[in-house]
């Protein structure tokens, strides 16, 4: 279980004015099988939040703790165990896949690094393992082929392929689909929320998308300039949200739907 104990991230700014406030005293649980979602408008802090939960930055303030051990204060064993445990899923083009590396070899590298499996049979067993689960079989049909290749809900599928085969407790998507059209999206979600049950992997999911959220999310972090404003089950935030904030926020995105 990964708790985010009253954490804050302050920036230093580049202008006069002193420090950005991304993150204001965040409270957050995450826990296998578990999909919560965090939402909020841009400049929120959510991948700052993100970035946080992955060890890529350290709070200025309170922590993160995974099992209640402090990520910034790990012996070389659990930071081990940590890079593991919690995996990263972001958007493909922030450029996730190395152009120069075919499926295979992408996912093979993380499988010999991290030792899942030792010997070109048992390496290649678990890649084609895992592209099945994903939904790009048969393997051999995969492996072969560059980034370029391939399409961006396969893509997406390659990054979900290379989180998973390392057995994660917790994977961080950060607009995971984001850029991907309706029914890829669909897809690519129904695999991610079937993950949780098959495998019981728990997400934290960052998106702007609240049809999304209100489909697979079992719990919504709501954030405003930094803060966490609100926090609940789905059906309960979007029934009854309570911050006025998060009331405007659900009033626009209806507005949205309804335009012709
Ligand atoms: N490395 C950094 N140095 C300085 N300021 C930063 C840095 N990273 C983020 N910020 C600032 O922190 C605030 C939060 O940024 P963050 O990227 O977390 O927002 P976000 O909610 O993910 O937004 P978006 O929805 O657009 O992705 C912003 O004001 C941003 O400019
Ligand atoms: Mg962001």
């Amino acid at each position: 279980m990964i708790e985010v104990d009253h954490a804050s991230k302050s920036f230093r700014s580049r202008r006069a004015a002193g420090e950005v406030h991304a993150v204001i005293d965040a409270n957050l649980t995450a826990a296998p099988g578990e999909f919560i979602a965090i939402v909020g408008e841009s400049g929120s802090g959510k991948s700052t939040l993100a970035r946080m939960l992955l060890g890529l930055i350290e709070p200025t303030g309170g922590a993160i703790r995974i099992d209640g051990v402090d990520i910034t204060r790990m012996n070389t064993a659990q930071r081990k165990a940590f890079r593991r445990t919690v995996q990263a899923v972001l958007q493909d083009p922030s450029g996730s896949l190395n152009p120069r590396k075919t499926v295979g070899r992408t996912i093979g590298e993380i499988v010999r690094l991290h030792e899942m499996a030792k010997g070109r049979t048992a390496v290649y067993q678990k890649v084609a393992e895992v592209l099945d689960l994903v939904g790009l079989g048969p393997a051999e049909d995969f492996v072969h082929r560059y980034p370029q290749e391939l399409s961006g809900g396969q893509r997406q599928r390659v990054l979900i392929a290379r989180a998973i085969v390392l057995d994660p407790q917790i994977i961080v998507a950060d607009e995971a689909v984001s850029a991907l059209d309706a029914s890829v999206k669909a897809g690519v979600l129904r695999l991610m929320r079937g993950l949780t049950e098959r495998l019981g992997v728990g997400y934290v999911f960052i998106t702007h998308d609240l049809p999304v959220v209100k489909k697979v999310a079992d719990r919504v972090y709501v954030m405003k300039s930094g803060e966490i404003v609100e926090t609940g089950p789905t059906d309960q935030i979007f029934a009854d949200p309570q911050h006025p904030y998060t009331q405007s926020l659900l009033a626009s995105e209806l507005t949205l739907e309804t335009l012709p």
